[in-house]
């Protein structure tokens, strides 16, 4: 799939932006398993203006975190372009713009998902995005605010202001995460646009992945929720879309190997404290599904040091065996 004369990928299968998520380290681990192209998670212009640390974080990227988009927000012009100029500082592939994020603390503020009940002042900054921006710009949308009437016409009138593709979460702001996602709507989309449509939604298996090719036409996929503690997913489903064939699950041994690469990427990165505080929530994921996993979920939220971290790591190891269905985070 080609971007820009500099981004032709050779992977479809991409990392979505997931805020609190998404981070260096996360990245790395997920381009060991076959993401090519991954995202940084949404930020704020505003807060790109301050220089805080959680900023720096959000920004940080290495030789092998590569290609990357960073994703921005911005409910006018006038933040949109002081985001960009602090943007100029860093050296990114491309530049994805938030008109997705359905959460009541962005939207009641102007900014991401709420931009569709406005498709003139989105359409309006995409095009200032893009002429003030030397990278491509890429916009990630949801079908609509409540209902996908518009979609088409959104996604057509980002194509006119020379983004480079379309990145489309099949639900609308008001369905957040609930109900199906619509794969005839953004067949309808992709089947208007002349750029590349990335398809985001539900991708929690490669029969899942195949789904969303087959029923929309999308050029690529992006994965979210389905990667949370499943990096394995990217190779299972590059497998499948070849030769049909699934491949096993991961045994713990591999599991937990996966863990420990991950855990030192988090404490290489965030130092111990930090690192040891993120990782948390992805031992939850990673050991979801697992026999004899509960008690350990249940206690890591009290692991403080790096020992500690390994020891539960370990134990999971030791004790606990393979899942009882399916794999990941948000399939059991
Ligand atoms: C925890 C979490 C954080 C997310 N943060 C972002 C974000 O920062 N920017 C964005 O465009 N989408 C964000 N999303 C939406 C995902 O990129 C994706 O479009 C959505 O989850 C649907 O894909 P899935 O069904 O594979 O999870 C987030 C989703 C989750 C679950």
């Amino acid at each position: 799939m080609r971007l820009s004369p500099k981004i032709v990928l050779s992977s479809n299968l991409i990392l979505a932006p997931m805020s609190g998520i998404t981070s260096l380290p996360y990245r790395r681990l997920m381009r060991k398993f076959g993401c090519e192209l991954a995202f940084t998670e949404m930020i704020n212009c505003r807060s790109l203006a301050y220089r805080s640390k959680s900023t720096a974080d959000m920004l940080a990227s290495s030789g092998d975190d590569r290609p990357l988009g960073v994703q921005v927000m911005a409910e006018d012009e006038n933040y949109l372009l002081k985001g960009l100029e602090r943007l100029s500082a860093y050296d990114f592939d491309l530049v994805d713009f938030n008109a997705a994020c359905p959460r009541k603390k962005v939207t009641s503020k102007g900014r991401g998902a709420s931009l569709l009940r406005e498709p003139k002042k989105l359409a309006a900054m995409l095009k200032v995005l893009v002429d003030n921006s030397r990278l491509p710009v890429t916009l990630k949308m949801r079908l609509g605010w409540d209902n996908s009437v518009k979609a088409c016409d959104i996604a057509l009138s980002a194509q006119d202001a020379g983004v480079s593709a379309v990145c489309l979460h099949g639900r609308t702001r008001r369905q957040c995460y609930s109900g199906q996602v619509d794969y005839a709507a953004i067949a309808a989309v992709k089947k208007v646009l002349k750029v590349p449509l990335i398809a985001s939604g539900d991708i929690f298996s490669p029969e899942l992945a195949k789904k969303m090719f087959d029923e929309t036409g999308c050029d690529a996929v992006m994965l979210a929720r389905g990667a949370l503690g499943n990096p394995w997913i990217f190779s299972q489903i590059k497998e499948y879309l070849k030769t049909g064939e699934i491949l096993t699950v991961p045994a713990p041994d591999d599991v937990a190997a996966v863990m420990r690469d991950h855990f030192a990427m988090s404490l290489d990165f965030y130092g111990s404290r930090a690192g040891v505080r993120q990782f948390r929530k992805f031992f939850i994921w990673y050991t979801k599904g697992f026999s004899h996993a509960r008690p350990l979920r249940m206690k890591v939220s009290m692991v403080n040091t790096a020992e500690d971290m390994l020891d539960m790591i370990e134990n999971f190891r030791a004790v606990c065996f393979k899942p009882r269905k399916g794999q990941g985070a948000w399939q059991n």
